[in-house]
């Protein structure tokens, strides 16, 4: 249980609150690149900032202010040059940097005036990895960006899903240290929503939590489930500090504002090794639904999408005042703590958890991976009796509403078709 004004400390996003300014010293997964080849122009909303993300045409990203420093006009509706974004109203230009490069009438009218070298918009570094793009909003210099060893991964089909979460990302995030809601909400829950009453999934008799350089881990223990496994040994990771890392996809709970969030997976799934070598040139990108329209309630048949379900059932921001912590809670209070000394830290000027600061220490950077199964070492037939991987071949189990064109490149690739 928190008090009101914790709770308030923990879930507000904006600049120059305590944890806006602790979530201002990460990078941030805002969008794929395969998105801005597609439209290089793109409205972004980041913790509660409005920015414009674009790709100019000689391919280099930026995130700007959305609106035009000039008279104010939304540059959402600009266009890209070969260097920067133009503003649609009157023409003025900026870099990447946030240099104004161009005001075409001032230009002509006072040549030798300067008065664009007095102009700047606000602008924020961006950096690819793994086909997702990575804003940066705090002082600089910014800290190295994480490139997570999976994003070298070879031989796999990729896949990045977005959804707009109308809730705070913080009860998202404690969803990442939360191993007994697995057993209920997406075994046990399933089986009934599947119309049967049972069997119910192997209970959970040992939960446990460790601190690592990036996050924390959680292990479980279920019913006939031995000690040597990697759900106990290895655990799954709450990457600092707003991420989910379970060894084939990963997961961001992005701050949109303080009642609103963008859910990021990235995901990764070998092929089989008569397919091999595989190469993906692009990393398709898609919007997965969350509502049904038809009835207006969440849609539940795919495991994010119950997991979204309980995060905006606890409300737009969840009430911690009211709440009743038992023992497979411990996670959730050490991660809470680790953000109010997170929060401590950025107060007295140092950096908070989990950030690489040194040159080239962000490249290819390990994370514990509790799913070290032979993948990519197997036949299709191999894993069409495997019994996750031939889950995962029949649709993509994280997320409703795949666009046929993912499935039909994703059949492809498995050598399904
Ligand atoms: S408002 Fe943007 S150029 Fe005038
Ligand atoms: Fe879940």
């Amino acid at each position: 249980m928190l008090s009101e004004a914790r709770n308030e400390m923990l879930t507000q996003t904006g600049r120059g609150t305590p944890m806006g300014e602790v979530l201002r010293r990460y990078w941030h997964p805002i969008a794929a690149a395969d998105q801005l080849s597609r439209d290089p122009v793109r409205p972004v909303r980041l913790m509660g900032e409005d920015l414009v993300l674009y790709k100019d045409l000689s391919g280099k990203y930026g995130l700007v202010d959305k609106h035009c420093p000039h008279r104010r006009a939304d540059l959402s509706y600009g266009f890209v040059e070969e260097c920067g974004i133009r503003c649609n109203y009157h023409g003025w230009q900026f870099d990447e940097t946030g240099a104004c490069v161009s005001q075409p009438y001032e230009d002509v009218a006072n040549p030798g005036a300067k008065f664009k070298e007095k102009i700047r918009i606000t602008a924020y570094p961006v950096e690819e990895r793994g086909g997702l793009l990575w804003a940066y909003l705090g002082p600089l210099p910014a800290p190295q960006c994480p490139d997570w060893e999976p994003f070298g991964w070879t031989n796999g089909f990729r896949q990045i899903v977005f959804s707009e979460v109308p809730c705070n990302w913080v009860q998202a995030q404690e969803n990442s240290i939360d191993p007994v809601h697995f057993e209920w909400m997406h075994a046990n829950w399933s089986t009934r929503l599947d119309g049967k009453t049972g069997p119910y999934a192997p209970t959970h008799l040992k939960v446990d939590f460790d601190e690592f350089e990036f996050g924390y881990v959680y292990k479980r223990i279920t019913e006939g489930q031995g000690e040597n496994s990697p759900l106990w040994t290895v655990g799954r990771v709450c990457l600092w500090p707003n991420g989910f890392y379970l060894g084939d996809h990963f997961e961001w709970r992005v701050p949109i504002d303080d009642h609103n969030m963008l859910s990021v997976v990235w995901a990764f799934n070998h092929v089989p090794v008569e397919r091999q070598p595989f190469v993906q040139d692009v990393i398709p990108s898609w919007e997965s639904p969350i509502k049904d329209a038809r009835t207006g309630r969440w849609i539940s048949s795919h495991i994010i999408n119950q997991d979204i379900i309980a995060w905006v059932g606890q409300g737009a921001v969840a009430d911690r005042t009211q709440e009743h912590l038992g023992a497979s809670d411990r996670g959730i209070s050490m991660i809470r703590k680790q953000w109010f000394e997170d929060i401590e830290a950025v107060k007295r000027g140092e950096d908070p958890k989990g950030l690489i600061r040194e040159e080239g220490r962000n490249a290819r950077v390990p994370l514990p991976n509790a799913s070290q199964r032979p993948y990519g070492r197997m036949s299709l037939d191999e894993m069409k009796r495997d019994p996750i991987l031939s889950k995962s071949l029949k649709d993509f189990v994280f997320h409703y509403g795949q666009p046929p064109e993912v499935r039909r490149a994703f059949e492809e690739a498995m050598g399904l078709r």
